[in-house]
């Protein structure tokens, strides 16, 4: 069987280190192998309209701001397909069949959709096309015959949900759809970093998120005020390492070369973790310290972005030709799906056949 990954962003902001550990890093690695015979990621516009039906044009802008971090974290069009999920007409039909083997009550049972009506203020009057979402995220991944879906553990439930609609179509109507795996980021730091704030929702109106476009000044500002250990009051106090957003960030960032480069005093993490439980280690350090991995590993995501951003019209075009090639894929699971449905009327002689010798034998 084919090795296929696919996996997608909603554009409604842009991209930040949340998204880079929790996912991206991952996708460009596994691109890079060579493993996968088709890479598929999608920017989720129509995803995205679902919770701002009234605001279409933050939408809008967004899609360049996704496509330009995409290609800046190493995303490589010649590798990976790039799509607009809503320029692919075949995924909103899918969506509609697969609506036939979903009950209400097992969407209301999604946790994540759960959490996510009670954070917009939707519990007296949810929009369909929210409350339907996990749906068309099973038409999303199935489209594209996935067998690999490398997301957050937010998106475990819409992969659960995914498998179910596989299951009950294949068994309804015989074997078409492809199951696919999850995969999840590879420590817990990198599958729920929390805001600088320490606060567990990174979000642009809390101004808790670190883009991966920010300039090396902001870099800088946000670390510094990081949250950290507030009983960790003199550098001789035993420091806690527990929902210590700086040691957080540290698990999902740092990698061995950095202590011989910006902390020689320190052989690796363990030890300077040792040492701050103990008492002695200042936070000051800690940030210094992690400020400097930081800049490190954003520096060149910046500056290819910087690149990019000078040839916008380039990168429309790529996102052109990206959704078109996917959109052939789309179209053939969808002919797979209508014609084990049986609604394919006219491209199916036998039926026609049939339908005439049931009034000629009369
Ligand atoms: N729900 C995902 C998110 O909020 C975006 C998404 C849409 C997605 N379709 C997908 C992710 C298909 C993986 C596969 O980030």
């Amino acid at each position: 069987m084919k090795k296929i990954m696919l996996t997608g962003d909603r554009p409604t902001g842009k991209l930040h280190v949340g998204h880079y550990v929790g996912s991206l890093r991952r996708r460009v690695e596994l691109q890079n192998t060579g493993d996968f015979d088709e890479i598929f990621i999608m920017i989720a516009d129509a995803q995205a309209l679902t919770d701002n039906a009234d605001n279409p044009e933050k939408v809008r802008q967004n899609i360049i701001e996704v496509a330009l971090d995409y290609l800046a974290c190493g995303l490589d069009p010649e590798k990976s397909t790039i799509l607009i999920q809503s320029q692919i007409p075949e995924l909103c039909e899918l969506s509609f069949y697969y609506m036939n083997l979903v009950t209400v009550s097992r969407l209301q049972r999604n946790p994540t959709v759960k959490s996510e009506i009670q954070m917009r203020n939707f519990e007296a009057s949810i929009p369909v096309g929210f409350f339907t979402y996990p749906i068309s995220q099973a038409a999303d991944i199935t489209a594209f015959k996935a067998t690999v879906v490398p997301v957050g553990e937010d998106q475990m439930p819409m992969l659960e949900q995914t498998k179910e609609i596989v299951h009950k179509f294949n068994s309804v109507y015989g074997e078409t759809l492809v199951e696919p795996k999850i995969l999840l980021p590879e420590n817990q730091a990198c599958m729920r970093l929390p805001g600088t704030d320490g606060k567990a929702k990174m979000s642009k109106s809390l101004g808790n998120c670190i883009y991966l476009s920010e300039e090396p000044d902001e870099i800088k500002k946000k670390v510094f005020s990081m949250f950290t250990d507030p009983n960790h009051i003199r550098i001789e106090d035993p420091g806690s390492l527990e929902g210590n957003t700086v040691f957080t960030y540290l698990d999902a960032f740092c990698r061995p070369e950095y202590f011989p480069e910006f902390l020689p005093e320190y052989e690796n993490l363990d030890e300077l973790k040792a040492h701050y439980q103990r008492g002695g280690l200042g936070d000051m350090k800690v940030k210094r310290f992690l400020n400097n991995v930081l800049q490190a590993e954003l520096e060149p995501i910046r500056n290819r972005r910087k690149e990019f951003q000078k040839d916008i019209p380039a990168v429309y075009e790529m996102l052109k030709a990206g959704t078109e090639k996917a959109e052939k894929v789309a179209a053939e699971t969808l002919r797979d799906v209508k014609a084990a449905m049986k609604i394919n009327y006219f491209d199916d002689e036998e039926l026609v056949r049939m339908q005439t010798a049931k009034y000629t034998e009369e």
